[in-house]
C-alpha cells in the first residue's frame, strides 16, 4: 500500500504532520513524533521578539458530559472532549537556539519532512525583514518549506498574528517578501476568525504562496464556572480571547477549507481542526486537502500522539483496501472528490421545484391583499 504523497513538491511518506503547536516544541519531542511516524511536523512557531506566556496553564480542554448538557474544563471521570482553549504565544526559545536543532533534527531524519513555522512583525520595512532573517535561517538548516504565522489569535500587536491574517495586502506583501528570499516552498497559515478567507487566500497567493494551511484556532473565550462566576481560565480574574481547537471546530474549519478550495481548486492545500482519526482527515481530503495536520488529538495522546498517528495510517491503508475496487491506490486518487458537492442553498431539491428560488423572485408567496387588488380598510 503506497501511503507517501507529494505536497507542494515536497515527498511524504505519508499526507500526515503534527502542526505547529506544543507537540513540536522542542527537539525531543520533534524525534520523538518522527519515531512515531509522523511524516512530517510544523515546528512551533519561531519568532525574533522575546515572548512571556502568562502566569497558570497555557491550554485547558474543555469536556462535554455524557448525560447531561454540562461542559467544563474540570476534569471528571466520563466526560468527553469538546475542544481545547489557549493563549499560548508563539515559541519562546529564540531563532539561536532553534538553528542548531533545526539541523541536528533534518540530520537524524532525512528521509521526513521538517516545516519551519515562523513569524515576525510587519509594520515597517525593517520588520519585513525579519521575516526574511528568519526563513532563511531555517531553509539553511534543511528545512523542507516554511510556514508563515499569519493566524494566531492573541497577539497584542497589530501588525502580528491574525491581526495579518486579517488583511489582505499584509498578507500579500509578508508572503511576498518570503518568496523573495525563500528557496523551499512557502505555506500561508490563514486564521478562519475572518469573513471571506477567500479574500486573505487570494492575496497569499497572489504573494506567490504555495499552499494555505487552515484553520488555526477560533478566537474564542474560555466559559464562566456558574458558581464562582469566574472563567475557567483566568489570571487574576482577568482573560483574554484565545484559540479554540479540537473536535468543536471541525465542522467550522471544514467550512472555510470547502470555500478555499472551491475558490482555488487547484492549488494545494493543507487541512487542520479537529482530526484524530482518518475519518476526519477523509473529510479533508474529500473536499481538496493534500496533506492534514494535527494538534490538540496529539497533545492528548503522550504529547506527540503516537496512537493518533497509528490510526491515522492504519485508517488510510484501510481506506485504500476497501477503495481498491474503485482503482484508488494513494491519496491524490480521492482528494477533492466531494468538493463540488457543497452548492448554494438554492440548488439543493426542494419538494417541488417551484418552491424556491433563492429568495430571489416576487412570486412563490400566497399573494397579498393588495397585490390581489383588495382594498383593505385601514384604522377605525
Ligand atoms: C496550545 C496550542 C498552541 C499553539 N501554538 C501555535 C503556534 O505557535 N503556531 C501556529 O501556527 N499554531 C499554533 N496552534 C494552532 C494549532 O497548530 C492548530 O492550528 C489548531 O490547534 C487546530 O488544530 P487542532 O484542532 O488539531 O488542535 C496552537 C494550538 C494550541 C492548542
Amino acid at each position: 500500500m503506497d501511503l507517501s504523497t507529494t505536497f507542494t513538491g515536497v515527498k511524504l511518506q505519508n499526507p500526515f504532520l503534527l502542526s505547529s503547536a506544543p507537540p513540536t516544541e522542542s527537539e525531543s519531542n520533534i524525534l520523538r513524533a518522527f519515531e512515531a511516524g509522523w511524516a512530517g511536523v510544523v515546528t512551533k512557531t519561531i519568532g525574533l521578539h522575546p515572548v512571556v506566556n502568562v502566569v497558570g496553564p497555557k491550554s485547558k480542554f474543555l469536556r462535554a458530559d455524557a448525560n447531561s448538557s454540562r461542559l467544563s474544563m474540570n476534569k471528571r471521570p466520563g466526560a468527553a472532549l469538546h475542544s481545547s482553549w489557549n493563549w499560548e504565544l508563539i515559541s519562546d526559545k529564540t531563532l539561536d537556539w532553534w538553528v542548531p536543532r533545526l539541523g541536528r533534527i533534518k540530520r537524524a531524519f532525512p528521509d521526513r519532512v521538517l516545516v519551519a513555522s515562523i513569524m515576525a512583525g510587519s509594520g515597517s520595512d525593517t520588520e519585513l525583514r525579519c521575516w526574511q532573517q528568519l526563513a532563511v535561517a531555517c531553509q539553511e538548516q534543511g528545512c523542507d518549506a516554511l510556514e508563515l504565522n499569519l493566524s494566531c489569535p492573541h497577539m497584542d500587536r497589530p501588525d502580528m498574528g491574525s491581526n495579518v491574517g486579517r488583511d489582505k495586502e499584509l498578507v500579500s506583501i509578508v508572503t511576498k517578501i518570503v518568496k523573495d528570499v525563500a528557496t523551499v516552498p512557502v505555506w500561508a497559515k490563514l486564521t478562519p476568525s475572518t469573513t471571506d478567507i477567500v479574500l486573505e487566500a487570494r492575496g497569499a497567493f497572489l504573494g506567490g504562496a504555495d499552499a494555505i494551511s487552515s484553520s488555526n484556532t477560533f478566537t474564542s473565550l474560555p466559559l464562566i464556572d456558574p458558581d464562582t462566576l469566574e472563567f475557567e481560565i483566568n489570571v487574576d480574574g482577568l482573560v483574554s480571547t484565545g484559540g479554540l481547537g479540537g473536535p468543536a471546530i471541525l465542522p467550522l474549519s471544514l467550512a472555510k477549507i470547502s470555500q478555499l478550495t472551491q475558490a482555488f481548486p487547484d492549488k494545494s492545500f493543507s487541512g487542520i481542526g479537529g482530526i484524530s482519526t482518518f475519518d476526519h482527515a477523509l473529510n479533508y481530503f474529500l473536499l481538496g486537502c493534500g496533506t492534514v495536520q494535527v494538534c490538540t488529538a496529539a497533545m492528548l495522546d503522550h504529547a506527540v500522539g503516537p496512537n493518533v498517528i497509528r490510526e491515522l495510517t492504519e485508517g488510510l491503508t484501510r481506506f485504500l483496501d476497501k477503495q481498491a475496487v474503485s482503482g484508488w491506490t494513494q491519496v491524490r486518487d480521492f482528494v477533492g472528490l466531494r468538493r463540488d458537492r457543497v452548492v448554494a442553498q438554492s440548488k439543493i431539491r426542494r419538494p417541488t421545484e417551484k418552491d424556491y428560488r433563492g429568495g430571489y423572485h416576487a412570486e412563490g408567496y400566497a399573494p397579498t391583499d393588495e397585490s390581489a387588488g383588495v382594498q383593505r380598510v385601514v384604522g377605525k
